[in-house]
């Protein structure tokens, strides 16, 4: 884990409830490298921590930038952010981290981004070009005002819009976005969960390996069953995971102060090592493979499908 204070530069409105901030050192030193599609967390005086894109150039050690949209339903990240970081700022920061990594080596690759997921988008538009490889956009949001990025995406020939909200505008059909993609193109998908949920149903049948998605927001409910126990292998304590909690819940309730972010499997900050039992995952950042390993865990919303889980805390 990587934590550091950094500044706020300045801040930048890109749409209707969307603002950049770019963070930068305290001292001039280079920051620590991320590749396209990664994130850090913002860890706030409120107590919170959330996650967000990075949305400049991998290329860049001077500086990160992260969009952040005011989500209606804030939990008290967006909303808090918007209404309180100002240029001078000083906040801290973990990361970066990416579960979202490009395949470099593709030959073809298909963007689809819709609202705030042009977020992760940006940074690997920004990879495509300075490699010099074959990539489309396809970018969808209600309006063209609501469209962050669109005026810089505007002038790329390879990107097309879909504004669903303006008068004759239509849902994109992902099914046949995904039906016309040449064989041998990675398919990328960003936004909110009908999006990608029609995504990964259009994808099922394609070699997973040129499918990439990355969530915002659960799919399912956290696994609170309970009723097993926690053994801790650095601290040699015993925890009891009652019904109803979290293995998340009950080791901060037992006074460990475990990093976590978006408390719902998708940001990756909670990722722990499992070193006996087996995970009852519940995340979407572990694929397949990963699972079936177990030896990693997300132990904010996944639980345990043995009676205990040795976790290297
Ligand atoms: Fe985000 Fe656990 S806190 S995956």
């Amino acid at each position: 884990m990587v934590m550091q204070s950094l500044y706020i530069k300045s801040v930048t409105w890109e749409a209707p409830h969307i603002l950049s901030y770019e963070l930068r050192p305290l001292e001039s030193v280079e920051l620590p490298p991320f590749t396209a599609g990664a994130h850090i967390d913002l860890v706030l005086p409120n107590g919170l921590t959330r996650s967000y894109s990075l949305v400049n150039s991998q290329n860049e050690r001077h500086r990160y930038v992260v969009s952040v949209q005011k989500d209606r339903a804030s939990r008290g990240g967006s909303q808090w952010i918007h209404e309180n970081l100002r240029s001078g700022d000083v906040v801290t920061v973990d990361g970066p981290r990416n579960h979202f990594a490009l395949d470099e080596t593709a030959e073809k690759t298909i963007f689809i981004a819709a609202g705030i997921g042009i977020t992760p988008i940006m940074s690997m538009i920004d990879r495509m070009k300075v490699l010099k490889r074959d990539w489309e956009l396809i970018y969808c949001a209600r309006t063209r005002e609501g469209a962050a990025f669109r005026e810089s995406l505007e002038k790329e020939p390879r990107a097309r819009f879909n504004f669903d909200g303006e008068p004759g505008g239509r849902l994109i059909d992902i099914a046949a976005l995904v039906r016309d993609a040449p064989s041998n193109a990675h398919l990328y998908c960003c936004g909110p969960t009908p999006v990608l949920a029609a995504f990964q149903e259009a994808t099922e049948g394609l070699p997973q390996e040129r499918v990439h998605l990355e969530y915002f927001a659960a799919q399912e409910p956290p696994a609170t069953e309970g009723g097993f126990t926690v053994m801790l292998a650095k601290s040699g304590r015993k925890l009891t995971v009652l019904p109803g909690k979290t293995i998340l819940e009950t080791l901060r309730e037992s006074g460990f102060d475990v990093p976590y972010s978006c408390g719902q499997g998708v940001c990756g900050t909670c990722d722990t090592t499992v070193l006996e039992g087996v995970p009852d995952h519940r995340d979407l950042i572990l694929t397949t493979k990963e699972r079936a390993s177990n030896n990693r865990m997300m132990i904010c919303c996944s639980g345990s499908k043995t009676d205990s889980l040795v976790l290297d805390l």
